[in-house]
């Protein structure tokens, strides 16, 4: 299929998707949320994907919310399919069960802010700036950032900035733990470019392993939590890049993983 919103492509292992509306800031209307849920399935789906930058286009913004002028004339059961429809996105970027990295230059405020934090790791240019504004438009996040920054920065975090709506720079939300890494905006590319391949070069079944304990893991007992983590582990037993990687360690060469 053809996208309309998004550009997609790849540079070796990775997928690059990237949102593609800037004269509106990439905010994510109904057709984007389905583009985007759309590339990531396939991404998913394809083996010579290792890891995916999630990015948005222009210097202004990764993404500035979901599509305030769409959601204005939403009756509530719109609203309801809007959100679910968000929340399924997030979900399948958070289970994709391969590396997802945001690329973050700009604004990513609301629905912005909740796909970057679906994503594994974030990388802001010093000049992003965050937020859930929601608040100052009667409403509240929609697309899983009251759990997500809730988990990712805490209580005290996700109520100032939910409640007050207010902005933060790249910083302050590294400060939060939002954000991975900060860097010069000039920086951004080769950085992301640097974690992406490094991402991709990974054993693949190992990184599946490391996302399902971390992510699913975490939502558990700590017991259930650390039973989930030896499954896991006895699990990557069974991989031929296991045998690998720790026979390359041994024969003091560099490891060769295949996703096997
Ligand atoms: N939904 C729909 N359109 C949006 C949008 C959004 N979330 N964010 C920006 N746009 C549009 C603007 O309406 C404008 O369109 P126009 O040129 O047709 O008028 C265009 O993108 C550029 O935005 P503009 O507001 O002119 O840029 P700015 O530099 O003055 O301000 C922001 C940038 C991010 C501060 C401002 O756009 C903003 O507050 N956006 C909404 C953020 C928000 O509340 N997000 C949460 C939504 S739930």
């Amino acid at each position: 299929m053809a996208y309309r919103n998004l550009d997609i492509g790849n540079r070796g292992a990775v997928r690059i998707i990237t949102v593609n509306r800037p004269d509106k800031l990439n905010a994510l209307n109904r057709d984007t949320l389905n583009e985007l849920t759309l590339a990531f399935a396939q991404a998913a789906q394809d083996d010579a994907v290792r890891t995916v930058v999630l990015a948005g286009a222009g210097d202004k913004a990764f993404v500035a919310g979901a599509d305030i002028a769409e959601m204005n004339g939403y009756t509530p059961v719109q609203a309801q399919g809007f959100s679910r429809a968000g929340q399924r996105l997030m979900s399948s970027i958070e289970r994709l069960g391969k590396p997802v990295v945001a690329r973050i230059q700009g604004f990513a405020l609301g629905g912005g802010m909740e796909l970057a934090m679906a994503c594994h790791l974030r990388v802001a240019s010093e000049k992003a700036r965050f937020g859930q504004p929601e608040i100052n438009l009667g409403l509240i996040p929609g697309f899983g950032g009251t759990q997500r920054l809730l988990r990712l920065a805490g209580r005290g975090a996700a109520l100032e900035l939910c409640l007050t709506g207010a902005m933060v720079g790249a910083q302050r939300a590294y400060e939060l733990g939002v954000v991975n890494r900060v860097v010069a905006p000039e920086a951004l590319d080769e950085t992301v470019d640097a974690l992406a391949d490094q991402l991709a070069a990974s054993a693949p079944l190992a990184a599946a392993g490391i996302l399902d304990a971390i992510l699913q893991g975490g939502e558990m007992a700590l017991d259930q939590g650390l039973e989930f983590e030896t499954q896991a582990f006895a699990l990557a037993f069974s991989t031929e890049d296991m045998r690998e990687g720790t026979t390359a360690f041994l024969e003091k060469r560099k490891a060769e993983f295949k996703g096997r």
